[in-house]
């Protein structure tokens, strides 16, 4: 008789031994605003409303990846917050033993304030590209510069660990890298420049990508370089870390495009719509919630997934690969994936 282990392989635990601990579930495919890297400028097909999980569905299946040993949970969108049962997912989700956080544009957060205090939602992270009124108009194509950078303020006097994304990109914000920098003077947040990554309909091209090395030379060129300090950064990381001596806040870039870091990738994805993406850019994906609503267990399909793990983003290894539009474009638009 062969023998047969009694040992299996952990259902979160992929064929290269990453465990995936960290799973990020987007709550909604519509947004307040239309970010042009982000939401195609003809927008998106939304799934119908019955297609969407539901506040049960969500913790139900959030509840088998805990059981399988998740222990982060980050809620994004779209946006988020104009999900109208957000406080109720929020109560929910609260109830798993996890760490819970957001990602949100921050136009309504202030209206969220007492909800995600109750729900110990304490790291909290903002998209915002630029500094400037009229920038932040013409990326977001709508008027709120003013709303957000309020309710960053609000966020920080709130004693919440705010995180600001600034995806940039050549020849529009990249000129704002230091004016980002200085912010962390007086204010303890961290700003984390992300490399601009392809998707469907975003119109990317490498060369509006400014690169980790770019960035660093920017720095470079303003700060003295003893004053620039390389921070040790957390296990599984996607920013490799910095601050400016003196400073109260800090730095960091996400290279996912010249220096990708799935190594040490611990992340898994799930839309809206219950399917289960196991990478950024993978253009496969699981349907969770139909098997969900059959009434069959959603286990052994999030094992088939995990299992079928690319090492590197999605397959797309080399930058090549992630140049070519019919492998990026295969997958989603990033307003339905949530980052
Ligand atoms: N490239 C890099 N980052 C992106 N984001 C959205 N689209 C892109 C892209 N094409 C970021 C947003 C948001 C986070 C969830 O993902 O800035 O903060
Ligand atoms: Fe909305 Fe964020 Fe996409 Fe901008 S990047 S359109 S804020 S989901």
């Amino acid at each position: 008789m062969t023998n047969t282990s009694t040992h299996s392989k952990p259902i979160l635990q992929d064929s290269f031994g990453r465990d995936h601990a960290y799973l990020r579930i987007s709550l909604i495919e519509r947004c307040n605003l239309r970010c042009t890297y982000c939401m195609p400028a003809d927008g998106i097909k939304l799934s119908p409303k019955s297609h969407l999980m539901t506040s049960d569905e969500i913790y139900e299946i959030a509840k088998t990846f805990v059981k399988n040993g998740v222990t982060k949970i980050r809620l994004t969108g779209g946006e988020p917050l104009i999900r109208k049962d957000i406080p109720v997912i929020l109560e929910k989700l609260a109830t798993l033993p996890v760490t819970l956080s957001i990602t949100s544009n921050a136009v309504i957060i202030d209206k969220h304030i007492v909800n995600l205090k109750k729900h110990k939602v304490n790291k909290i992270n903002i998209s915002l590209d630029s500094l400037d009124r009229a920038r932040f108009k013409e990326i977001t194509l709508r008027d709120q510069f003013e709303k957000v950078y309020k309710n960053i303020l609000l966020l920080v006097k709130e004693k919440f660990e705010v995180k600001v994304n600034v995806v940039l990109m050549k020849g529009f914000n990249d000129d704002e890298i230091i004016d980002f920098i200085n912010l962390t003077k007086d204010l303890p947040i961290s700003i984390r420049f992300i490399e601009f990554m392809p998707f469907d309909g975003n119109k990317w091209d490498i060369k509006k990508m400014v690169s980790y090395k770019e960035i660093m030379e920017r720095v470079s060129a303003s700060f003295n370089n003893k004053d620039i300090i390389r921070l040790q950064d957390a296990s599984n990381d996607t920013t490799k870390n910095y601050k400016i001596a003196g400073y109260q806040g800090a730095f960091g870039i996400i290279s996912s495009v010249t220096n990708p870091f799935c190594d040490s990738c611990n992340r898994l994805r799930l839309t809206a719509n219950g399917k289960l993406k196991n990478c950024l850019f993978s253009a496969s994906e699981s349907d969770l919630l139909t098997t969900l609503r059959k009434g069959q267990s959603i286990e052994p399909v999030i094992k088939k997934a995990v299992e079928a793990k690319f090492k590197v983003r999605g397959g797309m290894d080399t930058l090549k690969k992630l140049q070519e539009p019919k492998l990026h474009n295969k997958n989603r638009s990033m307003i339905t994936i949530g980052g």
